[in-house]
């Protein structure tokens, strides 16, 4: 459940009230979780816990003050509200609840929630009877008329010596409240890690062997695995191609850099989730052959020489490497072919032990390599002949999406978060296109 706050942008707002110390732990546990966590205090917050602590424990600076020109020039106001998918304000003082009612922005706090469009919600904490003042109960109705979502309070003994309704919950029951403004995608609680792009094999400081690929299919893929919930690496070769928000993007340029990335992020995506959920996913058009040996110096043409000799080495085959792991996630690999389309894609299948493999028939000019369009046959083991499904031609990005609903209904139980059968989720990918 708290999978869902991966890679969610939370901004805490503290106020001040004796259990500011609570926001502390509830930092933490929203990062466990995979959240990601900036920190608003108000001047009364900081009289009982210090920016430095939730500086440390969110790993963001913490902002205070409205006209900081050094805030405002790192993250604008604006900028910090529109980052914020949830917007959570704990503890949240009678006061604060009073001025969010009436929709003050006389400081920070109060700017940013007028300024933030997307979810949010209070945890109040305070003296029982201040809970009870009508004045209260009536800026909690206006605000929950306006769809803010209310954590708690829960009731106990207080701080002040009272016993009453107006405990802050504790930080795990809040970070469960959080989980839940989310819905759940299909790679939920997901770890990829994707290879996209060519890669670049040096003949000498200024020449490289490299090939076409434009890595657009690898960073749809990625953004699809976004935005199904997976916290994504994406191990890109030398493209030109903007980052997807989100993305942990890692630049290499060689295939031995390549696999040696693969193989970090697939073993921190293990430690962090297991391997049955954690998927390496391989677009890249990875050089089969590299030099033998790069040449310290600009290799001279020869005055005499009409041909040059090359000697290339083989490269490591990196989805290969990764699937024949002992405990391998779950992996999926590209074909892109000019001929027996259907032949090779199911060799390579079984060859490379991989889990999916998505083909497609590069000698057509109006998909593949550079194009903006794809169309694809995904193969799968499945007994004697492999299971089979055909996506028609359509944008990357829509050939991405239908992917990953295909990925999500073949990873194993114990991988598999979204709620619905294969069959189902197949189902969606068909609706996808
Ligand atoms: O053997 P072939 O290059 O056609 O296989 C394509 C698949 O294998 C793709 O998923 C590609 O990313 C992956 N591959 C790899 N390392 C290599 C060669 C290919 O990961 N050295």
């Amino acid at each position: 459940m708290l999978a869902r706050l991966t890679n969610k942008h939370i901004l805490l707002g503290v106020t001040g009230g004796i259990a500011a110390y609570k926001s502390a732990e509830l930092i933490r546990r929203l990062r466990d979780a995979g959240a990601e966590v900036q920190v608003v205090m108000t001047a009364a917050a900081r009289e009982f816990i210090t920016p430095l602590t939730l500086q440390a424990l969110s790993g963001n600076p913490v902002h205070t003050d409205l006209l900081d020109p050094a805030a405002e020039a790192a993250m604008g106001h604006i900028e910090l509200a529109r980052w914020a998918d949830l917007v959570l304000i704990a503890p949240a003082s009678a006061d604060t609840l009073a001025r969010l009612a009436q929709g003050l922005a006389n400081d920070l706090l109060s700017t940013l929630w007028l300024a933030a469009s997307g979810r949010k919600a209070v945890a109040p904490a305070m003296n029982q009877q201040m809970w009870a003042d009508a004045a209260t109960q009536a800026n909690l109705d206006l605000l929950r008329q306006r769809g803010v979502a209310v954590f708690g309070p829960g009731s106990g003994s207080q701080a002040c010596g009272d016993i009453g309704a107006g405990r802050l919950l504790e930080a795990v029951e809040l970070a469960a409240l959080c989980a839940d403004q989310f819905q759940s995608g299909s790679l939920t609680g997901i770890e990829v890690v994707i290879t996209a792009g060519p890669t670049r094999e040096a003949l000498d400081p200024v020449r490289y062997l490299s090939n076409h690929s434009s890595g657009k299919m690898g960073f749809a893929l990625a953004e699809a695995c976004i935005e199904a919930g997976a916290r994504v690496t994406l191990i890109a070769g030398p493209v030109h191609q903007p980052t997807p928000a989100r993305a942990h993007r890692i630049d290499v340029v060689s295939a031995l850099d390549m696999l040696a990335a693969s193989e970090r992020a697939v073993a921190e995506a293990k430690v962090a989730v297991g391997p049955a959920r954690t998927i390496f996913i391989a677009t890249a058009a990875v050089a089969d052959y590299r030099p033998a040996r790069v040449a310290e110096q600009k290799i001279k043409k020869g005055f005499k020489d009409d041909t040059l000799e090359l000697t290339l080495i083989k490269n490591p085959d990196i989805v290969a490497t990764i699937a024949a792991q002992a405990d391998k996630p779950f992996v999926m690999g590209f074909a892109a072919e000019t001929q027996a389309v259907e032949g090779y894609a199911c060799d390579k299948l079984a060859r490379k032990r991989l889990d999916l493999i998505a083909c497609n028939d590069v000698s057509r000019s109006d998909i593949g390599f550079q194009s903006d369009d794809n169309a694809m046959t995904v193969f799968w083991p499945d007994g004697a002949t492999p299971g089979r499904a055909e996506l028609a031609k359509a944008s990357k990005p829509q050939i991405a999406r239908a992917l990953v609903a295909l990925l999500a209904a073949r990873l194993p139980a114990g991988g598999r978060t979204a709620s619905g059968d294969d069959a189902s989720l197949t189902r969606h990918a068909d609706e996808i296109l």
